[in-house]
């Protein structure tokens, strides 16, 4: 049989992973409603399996090249793929969570980071910089418009804010798979790269530090830390690109 591989989607594609997008921003959601001092990650790692099961959907990153979890759940100075486990969430926490769903074959991915409890005013802006950052991202993800357009307009944005973005991990194309081509970095320069065109579903997503862009790699094969020790955040959305404007596939909702 044909597989559509291709990075344009057919409309009842995209309509598939709206739906999906919707039960993803439910699991999501559930996890941030949970999310308060004292609550384990693996505990939010099983509301987040039980709250997409319900609805239809599969955990997309449970088994995703050998990972053991189905959301990752990354503290303060972890920037991406904490892995869920004994580690209870403590006030003051900065709590990025990330979630990959597949309903009827087709993956989105989402990510969203919070304070547990009351936060510094610095990871307070450095959550409102990296949420800005991912929609001026998307606002020019648009047909006609280049990859390096959207890099561009996120690094520019988080550059002028005196904040970082990490270089080593960047966004991609999302269909069957959960990584797809193109890459999405989130640097870039304008009208470089790949020019956007109608059907590409792009998952776009921002990971900025407050200090250097440098990250670490853990001996645990996942976890990534920033290298300065500084706070990091991560916004992420699956969008697609049509003839108007990027439509946004991922929705919190409980
Ligand atoms: N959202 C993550 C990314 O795009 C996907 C992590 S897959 C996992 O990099 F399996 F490693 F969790
Ligand atoms: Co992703």
């Amino acid at each position: 049989m044909f597989l559509n591989k291709s990075m344009i989607k057919t409309l009842q594609q995209i309509e598939i992973q709206k739906q999906g997008g919707i039960i993803l921003g439910k699991g999501l959601s559930a996890v941030m409603a949970a999310a308060k001092p004292g609550v384990s990650t693996l505990a939010l790692d099983d509301i987040f399996v039980t709250t997409v099961r319900s609805l239809g959907g599969e955990p997309a990153f449970l088994g995703y090249k050998g990972y053991p979890k189905s959301i990752c759940t990354s503290i303060n100075d972890e920037v991406v793929h904490g892995i869920p486990g004994k580690r209870r969430l403590k006030e003051g926490d900065l709590f990025s969570l990330d979630g990959g769903l597949r309903y009827k074959g087709l993956c989105t991915d989402m990510a969203r980071t919070m304070g547990i409890g009351k936060i510094s005013a610095s990871a307070q802006k450095l959550l409102s910089v990296t949420q800005t950052a991912l929609a001026l991202g998307v606002a020019v993800a648009k047909a006609g418009n280049t990859i390096g357009d959207i890099g561009f307009a996120i690094k520019n944005y988080v550059e002028k804010n005196g904040f970082s973005v990490v270089r080593s991990l960047v966004g991609h194309g999302i269909g069957t798979e959960v990584h797809e081509e193109p890459q999405v970095p989130n640097f870039g320069k304008k009208g470089q790269g790949k020019t956007l065109t109608a059907g590409m579903v792009l998952a776009i997503e921002p990971m900025v530090n407050i200090g250097q862009f440098q990250v670490n790699f853990s001996q645990d094969g996942w976890t990534i830390t920033t290298k300065d020790g500084t706070l990091s955040a991560h916004f992420e959305d699956t969008i697609a690109i049509t003839k108007k404007d990027p439509q946004i596939l991922t929705k919190l909702a409980l």
